[in-house]
Protein backbone atom coordinates (compact mmCIF):
# COMPACT_ATOMS: atom_id res chain seq x y z
CA UNK A 1 0.00 0.00 0.00
CA UNK A 2 1.52 3.54 -0.83
CA UNK A 3 2.57 5.87 2.38
CA UNK A 4 -0.13 7.94 3.55
CA UNK A 5 0.60 11.80 2.50
CA UNK A 6 2.79 13.40 5.19
CA UNK A 7 4.81 16.66 5.54
CA UNK A 8 8.35 17.06 6.29
CA UNK A 9 10.84 19.46 6.76
CA UNK A 10 14.63 19.65 6.23
CA UNK A 11 16.88 22.70 7.85
CA UNK A 12 20.23 24.24 8.03
CA UNK A 13 22.67 21.35 8.84
CA UNK A 14 26.16 20.88 10.00
CA UNK A 15 28.70 18.96 7.78
CA UNK A 16 27.54 15.75 6.40
CA UNK A 17 29.17 12.70 6.68
CA UNK A 18 29.57 9.31 5.90
CA UNK A 19 30.07 6.34 3.33
CA UNK A 20 26.46 5.26 1.78
CA UNK A 21 25.22 3.25 -0.92
CA UNK A 22 23.13 4.10 -4.24
CA UNK A 23 19.63 2.26 -4.20
CA UNK A 24 19.18 0.21 -6.97
CA UNK A 25 18.30 1.35 -10.31
CA UNK A 26 15.05 2.60 -11.21
CA UNK A 27 14.80 1.50 -14.95
CA UNK A 28 16.99 -1.75 -14.75
CA UNK A 29 14.58 -2.81 -12.10
CA UNK A 30 11.09 -2.38 -14.38
CA UNK A 31 13.08 -4.19 -17.07
CA UNK A 32 14.20 -6.75 -14.95
CA UNK A 33 10.94 -7.63 -14.12
CA UNK A 34 8.93 -6.95 -17.22
CA UNK A 35 11.67 -9.02 -19.08
CA UNK A 36 11.98 -11.92 -16.86
CA UNK A 37 7.98 -11.86 -16.75
CA UNK A 38 7.95 -12.49 -20.73
CA UNK A 39 10.89 -15.10 -20.52
CA UNK A 40 11.22 -18.89 -20.82
CA UNK A 41 12.46 -20.61 -17.33
CA UNK A 42 13.53 -18.41 -14.06
CA UNK A 43 14.87 -15.17 -13.86
CA UNK A 44 16.85 -14.33 -10.28
CA UNK A 45 17.67 -10.58 -9.51
CA UNK A 46 19.65 -9.54 -6.88
CA UNK A 47 19.59 -5.29 -5.55
CA UNK A 48 16.05 -4.68 -6.96
CA UNK A 49 14.81 -1.72 -6.14
CA UNK A 50 11.83 -2.51 -3.79
CA UNK A 51 10.36 0.68 -4.65
CA UNK A 52 6.95 1.51 -4.74
CA UNK A 53 6.96 1.53 -8.47
CA UNK A 54 8.86 -1.67 -8.71
CA UNK A 55 6.03 -2.85 -6.53
CA UNK A 56 3.32 -1.84 -8.66
CA UNK A 57 5.06 -3.63 -11.73
CA UNK A 58 5.66 -6.43 -10.04
CA UNK A 59 1.75 -7.02 -9.33
CA UNK A 60 1.54 -5.64 -13.06
CA UNK A 61 3.26 -8.46 -14.06
CA UNK A 62 1.48 -11.20 -11.66
CA UNK A 63 -1.62 -10.04 -13.96
CA UNK A 64 -0.43 -10.94 -16.87
CA UNK A 65 0.58 -14.40 -15.76
CA UNK A 66 4.42 -14.01 -14.04
CA UNK A 67 5.14 -15.83 -11.07
CA UNK A 68 7.24 -13.21 -8.97
CA UNK A 69 8.40 -13.66 -5.22
CA UNK A 70 11.23 -12.45 -2.68
CA UNK A 71 13.30 -14.53 -1.00
CA UNK A 72 14.35 -13.67 2.52
CA UNK A 73 17.71 -12.70 1.28
CA UNK A 74 16.33 -9.86 -1.35
CA UNK A 75 17.01 -11.44 -4.18
CA UNK A 76 13.62 -12.00 -5.98
CA UNK A 77 12.70 -15.17 -8.57
CA UNK A 78 10.68 -14.13 -11.37
CA UNK A 79 8.68 -17.20 -13.05
CA UNK A 80 8.52 -16.03 -17.08
CA UNK A 81 5.26 -17.29 -19.34
CA UNK A 82 7.31 -18.39 -21.64
CA UNK A 83 5.75 -19.99 -24.60
CA UNK A 84 2.56 -19.43 -22.86
CA UNK A 85 2.89 -15.78 -23.53
CA UNK A 86 1.29 -13.06 -21.48
CA UNK A 87 -2.82 -13.81 -20.49
CA UNK A 88 -5.34 -11.09 -20.33
CA UNK A 89 -5.74 -9.94 -16.72
CA UNK A 90 -8.73 -10.66 -14.49
CA UNK A 91 -8.93 -6.72 -13.12
CA UNK A 92 -7.63 -3.16 -14.88
CA UNK A 93 -3.64 -3.22 -13.93
CA UNK A 94 -3.06 -0.22 -11.65
CA UNK A 95 0.62 0.87 -12.61
CA UNK A 96 0.78 3.63 -9.46
CA UNK A 97 2.35 6.42 -10.24
CA UNK A 98 5.16 4.44 -12.65
CA UNK A 99 5.31 6.20 -16.40
CA UNK A 100 8.16 3.41 -17.20
CA UNK A 101 6.32 1.01 -15.56
CA UNK A 102 2.76 1.30 -17.82
CA UNK A 103 4.76 2.58 -20.99
CA UNK A 104 6.67 -0.49 -21.37
CA UNK A 105 4.34 -3.45 -20.11
CA UNK A 106 1.61 -1.80 -22.60
CA UNK A 107 4.42 -2.39 -25.22
CA UNK A 108 5.34 -6.04 -23.90
CA UNK A 109 1.69 -6.41 -24.16
CA UNK A 110 0.84 -5.11 -27.42
CA UNK A 111 2.24 -8.84 -28.86
CA UNK A 112 0.23 -11.01 -27.19
CA UNK A 113 -3.09 -12.03 -28.24
CA UNK A 114 -5.11 -10.42 -25.00
CA UNK A 115 -6.84 -7.17 -23.67
CA UNK A 116 -6.12 -5.31 -20.71
CA UNK A 117 -6.99 -2.22 -18.82
CA UNK A 118 -4.33 0.15 -17.61
CA UNK A 119 -4.19 3.05 -15.32
CA UNK A 120 -2.37 4.55 -12.53
CA UNK A 121 -2.36 7.35 -9.88
CA UNK A 122 -3.62 11.09 -9.95
CA UNK A 123 0.24 11.83 -11.79
CA UNK A 124 0.61 8.90 -14.17
CA UNK A 125 -3.50 9.33 -15.07
CA UNK A 126 -2.60 12.94 -16.24
CA UNK A 127 0.63 11.84 -18.40
CA UNK A 128 0.42 11.00 -22.30
CA UNK A 129 0.03 8.04 -23.66
CA UNK A 130 -0.78 8.49 -27.21
CA UNK A 131 3.52 8.63 -27.64
CA UNK A 132 3.29 4.71 -26.89
CA UNK A 133 0.23 4.11 -28.16
CA UNK A 134 -0.06 5.87 -32.12
CA UNK A 135 3.27 3.49 -32.76
CA UNK A 136 1.22 0.40 -31.55
CA UNK A 137 -1.54 1.20 -33.29
CA UNK A 138 0.66 1.15 -36.09
CA UNK A 139 1.61 -2.09 -35.66
CA UNK A 140 -1.97 -3.07 -35.45
CA UNK A 141 -2.67 -2.46 -31.98
CA UNK A 142 -6.67 -1.58 -30.82
CA UNK A 143 -7.06 1.00 -28.05
CA UNK A 144 -9.38 3.49 -25.88
CA UNK A 145 -8.06 5.85 -23.69
CA UNK A 146 -9.47 8.63 -21.79
CA UNK A 147 -9.28 12.11 -23.40
CA UNK A 148 -6.34 13.45 -24.65
CA UNK A 149 -4.34 9.68 -24.84
CA UNK A 150 -4.53 9.49 -21.18
CA UNK A 151 -4.83 6.36 -18.74
CA UNK A 152 -7.09 4.30 -18.20
CA UNK A 153 -6.54 2.52 -21.31
CA UNK A 154 -7.92 -0.11 -22.98
CA UNK A 155 -5.89 -2.27 -25.51
CA UNK A 156 -6.16 -5.32 -27.32
CA UNK A 157 -4.26 -6.71 -29.80
CA UNK A 158 -4.63 -10.09 -32.01
CA UNK A 159 -1.30 -10.97 -31.11
CA UNK A 160 -0.37 -10.49 -35.37
CA UNK A 161 1.49 -7.21 -35.13
CA UNK A 162 3.38 -5.55 -38.26
CA UNK A 163 6.67 -4.60 -37.66
CA UNK A 164 7.85 -0.82 -38.24
CA UNK A 165 10.28 1.61 -38.57
CA UNK A 166 9.50 4.46 -36.19
CA UNK A 167 11.13 7.48 -35.38
CA UNK A 168 10.12 8.97 -32.18
CA UNK A 169 9.18 12.73 -32.00
CA UNK A 170 10.98 13.16 -28.89
CA UNK A 171 13.91 11.52 -27.63
CA UNK A 172 12.35 9.01 -25.16
CA UNK A 173 13.95 5.71 -24.14
CA UNK A 174 10.33 4.61 -22.49
CA UNK A 175 8.74 4.50 -26.37
CA UNK A 176 12.18 2.96 -28.27
CA UNK A 177 11.46 0.12 -25.17
CA UNK A 178 8.22 -0.30 -25.53
CA UNK A 179 8.14 -0.51 -29.03
CA UNK A 180 11.04 -2.75 -28.99
CA UNK A 181 9.21 -5.18 -26.41
CA UNK A 182 6.07 -5.56 -29.16
CA UNK A 183 8.26 -6.35 -31.68
CA UNK A 184 9.82 -9.51 -29.80
CA UNK A 185 6.70 -11.19 -30.62
CA UNK A 186 6.25 -9.32 -34.00
CA UNK A 187 7.00 -11.34 -37.16
CA UNK A 188 9.74 -9.40 -39.12
CA UNK A 189 12.46 -6.42 -38.23
CA UNK A 190 11.41 -3.63 -36.21
CA UNK A 191 13.23 -0.76 -35.96
CA UNK A 192 13.74 2.57 -33.97
CA UNK A 193 15.50 5.07 -35.03
CA UNK A 194 16.73 7.65 -32.94
CA UNK A 195 18.03 11.29 -33.49
CA UNK A 196 19.29 11.58 -29.80
CA UNK A 197 20.58 8.65 -28.08
CA UNK A 198 19.03 7.57 -24.73
CA UNK A 199 19.64 5.70 -22.24
CA UNK A 200 20.31 1.91 -23.89
CA UNK A 201 19.26 -0.46 -20.81
CA UNK A 202 16.51 -2.27 -23.06
CA UNK A 203 19.00 -3.13 -25.55
CA UNK A 204 21.64 -4.14 -22.87
CA UNK A 205 18.94 -6.34 -21.10
CA UNK A 206 17.63 -7.79 -24.47
CA UNK A 207 20.69 -8.99 -25.22
CA UNK A 208 21.36 -10.49 -21.95
CA UNK A 209 18.04 -12.50 -22.29
CA UNK A 210 19.50 -13.98 -25.50
CA UNK A 211 17.90 -11.82 -27.76
CA UNK A 212 20.17 -9.89 -31.06
CA UNK A 213 19.15 -6.63 -30.89
CA UNK A 214 21.51 -4.65 -33.70
CA UNK A 215 22.21 -1.16 -33.59
CA UNK A 216 24.22 0.59 -36.21
CA UNK A 217 24.95 4.17 -37.01
CA UNK A 218 22.69 6.01 -39.96
CA UNK A 219 22.91 9.18 -41.80
CA UNK A 220 19.93 11.38 -41.34
CA UNK A 221 18.78 13.73 -43.56
CA UNK A 222 20.42 17.35 -42.88
CA UNK A 223 23.33 15.23 -42.64
CA UNK A 224 22.97 14.64 -38.96
CA UNK A 225 23.89 11.42 -37.31
CA UNK A 226 21.41 8.49 -35.57
CA UNK A 227 20.98 5.49 -34.63
CA UNK A 228 18.93 2.59 -35.84
CA UNK A 229 18.18 -0.13 -33.54
CA UNK A 230 16.10 -3.06 -34.26
CA UNK A 231 15.16 -6.45 -33.23
CA UNK A 232 13.84 -9.48 -35.82
CA UNK A 233 10.83 -11.23 -34.23
CA UNK A 234 9.83 -13.43 -33.09
CA UNK A 235 12.15 -13.55 -30.44
CA UNK A 236 12.42 -15.63 -27.43
CA UNK A 237 13.89 -14.56 -23.87
CA UNK A 238 15.74 -17.14 -22.27
CA UNK A 239 15.82 -16.48 -18.54
CA UNK A 240 19.03 -15.15 -16.44
CA UNK A 241 20.20 -14.05 -13.51
CA UNK A 242 20.38 -10.23 -13.16
CA UNK A 243 22.52 -7.80 -10.40
CA UNK A 244 21.23 -4.50 -10.43
CA UNK A 245 23.32 -2.01 -10.07
CA UNK A 246 22.77 1.47 -7.95
CA UNK A 247 20.73 4.13 -9.48
CA UNK A 248 22.74 8.16 -10.49
CA UNK A 249 19.34 9.31 -10.70
CA UNK A 250 19.08 8.89 -6.80
CA UNK A 251 22.86 8.81 -5.83
CA UNK A 252 21.96 12.97 -6.99
CA UNK A 253 20.56 13.60 -3.89
CA UNK A 254 22.86 12.81 -1.61
CA UNK A 255 25.88 14.40 -3.78
CA UNK A 256 24.24 17.42 -4.09
CA UNK A 257 23.22 17.87 -0.55
CA UNK A 258 27.19 17.36 0.58
CA UNK A 259 28.07 19.71 -2.25
CA UNK A 260 26.12 22.78 -0.94
CA UNK A 261 26.41 21.62 3.02
CA UNK A 262 29.47 23.30 4.38
CA UNK A 263 32.50 21.18 5.37
CA UNK A 264 30.12 17.72 4.18
CA UNK A 265 32.64 14.87 2.77
CA UNK A 266 30.49 12.00 1.77
CA UNK A 267 31.26 8.83 -0.20
CA UNK A 268 28.04 7.50 -2.76
CA UNK A 269 29.33 3.73 -3.35
CA UNK A 270 27.79 1.76 -6.21
CA UNK A 271 26.39 4.25 -9.03
CA UNK A 272 26.22 3.09 -12.33
CA UNK A 273 28.19 4.96 -15.04
CA UNK A 274 26.15 4.22 -18.34
CA UNK A 275 27.15 7.18 -20.25
CA UNK A 276 23.87 7.86 -21.13
CA UNK A 277 23.04 8.61 -17.61
CA UNK A 278 25.63 10.37 -16.42
CA UNK A 279 24.83 14.11 -17.82
CA UNK A 280 24.55 15.73 -14.18
CA UNK A 281 27.76 14.32 -12.89
CA UNK A 282 29.24 16.55 -15.96
CA UNK A 283 27.55 19.02 -15.41
CA UNK A 284 28.79 19.60 -11.45
CA UNK A 285 31.65 19.06 -12.75
CA UNK A 286 31.59 21.64 -14.82
CA UNK A 287 30.08 23.89 -12.26
CA UNK A 288 33.59 23.06 -9.82
CA UNK A 289 32.45 20.66 -7.72
CA UNK A 290 34.92 18.47 -6.16
CA UNK A 291 33.42 15.16 -7.16
CA UNK A 292 35.40 12.47 -7.76
CA UNK A 293 34.77 8.57 -9.01
CA UNK A 294 37.08 5.52 -8.47
CA UNK A 295 37.28 2.18 -7.89
CA UNK A 296 35.27 0.66 -10.94
CA UNK A 297 34.07 -2.08 -12.16
CA UNK A 298 30.92 -4.20 -13.98
CA UNK A 299 28.04 -4.99 -11.86
CA UNK A 300 25.08 -6.67 -14.13
CA UNK A 301 26.79 -5.57 -17.28
CA UNK A 302 27.01 -2.25 -16.37
CA UNK A 303 30.22 -0.29 -15.54
CA UNK A 304 29.62 1.48 -11.52
CA UNK A 305 32.02 3.20 -9.20
CA UNK A 306 32.17 4.83 -5.70
CA UNK A 307 31.80 8.56 -5.95
CA UNK A 308 33.83 10.75 -2.91
CA UNK A 309 32.18 13.98 -2.69
CA UNK A 310 33.41 17.33 -0.55
CA UNK A 311 31.58 20.96 -0.22
CA UNK A 312 32.63 22.77 -2.95
CA UNK A 313 32.16 26.38 -4.30
CA UNK A 314 29.84 25.99 -7.46
CA UNK A 315 29.83 28.55 -10.26
CA UNK A 316 26.67 28.84 -12.83
CA UNK A 317 27.07 27.18 -15.73
CA UNK A 318 25.37 26.73 -19.50
CA UNK A 319 23.79 23.42 -19.40
CA UNK A 320 24.18 21.99 -22.91
CA UNK A 321 20.87 20.91 -24.43
CA UNK A 322 22.15 18.07 -26.54
CA UNK A 323 23.14 16.53 -22.92
CA UNK A 324 19.57 16.60 -21.83
CA UNK A 325 18.73 12.89 -22.10
CA UNK A 326 21.63 11.93 -20.52
CA UNK A 327 20.18 13.94 -16.86
CA UNK A 328 16.69 13.96 -18.09
CA UNK A 329 15.48 13.09 -14.60
CA UNK A 330 17.89 15.22 -12.39
CA UNK A 331 17.16 18.76 -13.51
CA UNK A 332 15.23 19.40 -10.74
CA UNK A 333 18.62 18.58 -8.25
CA UNK A 334 20.82 20.50 -10.84
CA UNK A 335 18.32 23.98 -10.49
CA UNK A 336 19.25 23.12 -6.33
CA UNK A 337 22.88 22.76 -6.91
CA UNK A 338 22.35 26.17 -9.42
CA UNK A 339 20.40 27.98 -6.35
CA UNK A 340 23.88 27.98 -4.16
CA UNK A 341 26.09 28.55 -7.23
CA UNK A 342 27.80 31.79 -7.79
CA UNK A 343 26.40 33.29 -11.27
CA UNK A 344 23.54 32.05 -13.94
CA UNK A 345 23.23 28.57 -14.66
CA UNK A 346 20.89 28.18 -17.55
CA UNK A 347 19.25 24.83 -18.56
CA UNK A 348 17.19 25.23 -21.69
CA UNK A 349 14.91 23.14 -24.64
CA UNK A 350 14.25 20.60 -21.76
CA UNK A 351 10.21 20.89 -22.52
CA UNK A 352 10.19 17.40 -22.19
CA UNK A 353 10.42 17.94 -18.13
CA UNK A 354 6.90 19.15 -18.38
CA UNK A 355 5.56 16.11 -18.74
CA UNK A 356 6.99 13.91 -16.42
CA UNK A 357 5.21 12.71 -12.78
CA UNK A 358 4.72 16.77 -12.51
CA UNK A 359 5.19 20.23 -15.23
CA UNK A 360 8.95 19.95 -13.10
CA UNK A 361 9.83 22.67 -15.36
CA UNK A 362 6.88 24.63 -13.05
CA UNK A 363 7.23 22.81 -9.94
CA UNK A 364 10.70 22.90 -10.02
CA UNK A 365 10.69 26.85 -10.19
CA UNK A 366 8.04 27.36 -7.74
CA UNK A 367 10.12 25.32 -5.35
CA UNK A 368 13.23 27.99 -5.82
CA UNK A 369 11.07 31.30 -6.18
CA UNK A 370 8.96 30.57 -3.08
CA UNK A 371 12.05 29.95 -0.98
CA UNK A 372 13.66 33.41 -1.86
CA UNK A 373 16.17 31.78 -5.09
CA UNK A 374 15.93 34.33 -8.03
CA UNK A 375 14.86 31.95 -10.71
CA UNK A 376 13.12 32.97 -14.20
CA UNK A 377 11.08 29.75 -16.06
CA UNK A 378 11.96 30.40 -19.55
CA UNK A 379 9.41 28.78 -22.51
CA UNK A 380 10.90 24.93 -22.09
CA UNK A 381 13.70 25.95 -19.44
CA UNK A 382 14.85 27.30 -16.34
CA UNK A 383 17.24 29.99 -15.12
CA UNK A 384 18.72 30.11 -11.71
CA UNK A 385 20.78 32.99 -10.32
CA UNK A 386 22.83 31.41 -7.16
CA UNK A 387 23.51 33.02 -3.77
CA UNK A 388 22.32 32.80 0.23
CA UNK A 389 18.47 30.87 -0.08
CA UNK A 390 15.98 32.23 2.51
CA UNK A 391 14.10 28.50 2.45
CA UNK A 392 10.98 29.07 4.48
CA UNK A 393 8.27 27.78 2.51
CA UNK A 394 6.17 25.05 2.19
CA UNK A 395 6.62 23.48 -1.70
CA UNK A 396 4.32 21.79 -3.45
CA UNK A 397 5.17 17.93 -4.45
CA UNK A 398 2.39 17.45 -6.97
CA UNK A 399 2.92 13.78 -6.25
CA UNK A 400 6.78 13.85 -7.81
CA UNK A 401 9.14 12.19 -5.66
CA UNK A 402 11.86 13.86 -7.59
CA UNK A 403 10.52 17.49 -6.63
CA UNK A 404 9.81 16.12 -2.68
CA UNK A 405 13.76 14.78 -2.55
CA UNK A 406 15.37 18.33 -4.48
CA UNK A 407 13.36 20.54 -2.14
CA UNK A 408 14.25 18.81 1.20
CA UNK A 409 17.94 19.17 -0.56
CA UNK A 410 17.45 23.09 -0.62
CA UNK A 411 16.63 23.21 2.96
CA UNK A 412 20.01 22.22 4.23
CA UNK A 413 21.27 25.02 3.55
CA UNK A 414 18.86 27.83 3.68
CA UNK A 415 18.67 30.07 6.28
CA UNK A 416 15.13 28.65 6.98
CA UNK A 417 13.53 25.68 7.17
CA UNK A 418 12.11 24.10 3.71
CA UNK A 419 8.98 21.78 3.96
CA UNK A 420 7.35 19.61 1.80
CA UNK A 421 3.58 19.25 1.46
CA UNK A 422 3.76 15.38 0.86
CA UNK A 423 6.58 12.99 1.27
CA UNK A 424 4.85 9.81 0.89
CA UNK A 425 5.77 9.67 -2.91
CA UNK A 426 9.57 9.72 -2.02
CA UNK A 427 8.91 5.81 -1.65
CA UNK A 428 8.40 5.38 -5.20
CA UNK A 429 12.25 5.31 -6.22
CA UNK A 430 14.19 6.25 -2.51
CA UNK A 431 12.88 3.93 -0.23
CA UNK A 432 15.41 4.29 2.04
CA UNK A 433 16.13 8.34 1.24
CA UNK A 434 15.08 9.40 5.04
CA UNK A 435 17.32 6.86 6.55
CA UNK A 436 20.63 7.75 4.30
CA UNK A 437 20.13 11.44 4.44
CA UNK A 438 19.95 11.56 8.64
CA UNK A 439 22.35 8.81 8.52
CA UNK A 440 24.94 11.47 7.13
CA UNK A 441 23.86 13.86 9.33
CA UNK A 442 20.83 16.25 7.79
CA UNK A 443 18.38 16.98 9.55
CA UNK A 444 14.86 15.94 8.35
CA UNK A 445 12.15 16.11 10.21
CA UNK A 446 8.37 15.22 10.67
C1 LIG B 1 13.08 6.07 -18.35
C2 LIG B 1 13.13 6.98 -19.36
C3 LIG B 1 12.94 8.43 -19.16
C4 LIG B 1 13.05 8.82 -17.70
C5 LIG B 1 12.31 7.87 -16.80
C6 LIG B 1 12.86 6.47 -16.94
C7 LIG B 1 13.28 4.63 -18.66
O1 LIG B 1 11.62 8.77 -19.62
O2 LIG B 1 12.57 10.14 -17.50
O3 LIG B 1 12.40 8.26 -15.45
O4 LIG B 1 13.49 3.83 -17.73
O5 LIG B 1 13.22 4.28 -19.84
P1 LIG B 1 11.33 9.15 -21.16
O6 LIG B 1 11.44 7.92 -21.98
O7 LIG B 1 9.92 9.69 -21.16
O8 LIG B 1 12.34 10.21 -21.52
Amino acid sequence: MPNKPHTVSARKSGPLNGKVRAPGDKSISHRSLIFGAMAEGTTTVTGLLEGEDIMSTANAMRAFGADITRAANGTWTVVGVGKDGLQTPDAPVDCGNAGTGVRLIMGAAAGYALTATFTGDASLTSRPMNRILHPLRDMGVTYKAAEGGRLPVNLSSGGDLKPISYTPPHASAQVKSAILLAALNTEGVTEVIETTPTRDHSENMLRAFGVTVNTRKISLPGMTEGDSISVKGPAKLTATKIDVPGDPSSAAFPIVAALITPGSDVVVENVMMNPTRTGLFECLTEMGAYLRADNFRKSGGEVIADFHVRYSKLRGIVVPPHRAASMIDEYPILAVAAAYADGVTIMDEIGELRVKESDRISATMALLIENGVDATELKNGMRVRGGAVAGGATVKTHHDHRIAMSALVLGLAAANAVSIDDAAMIATSFPNFFEMMRGLGAEISE
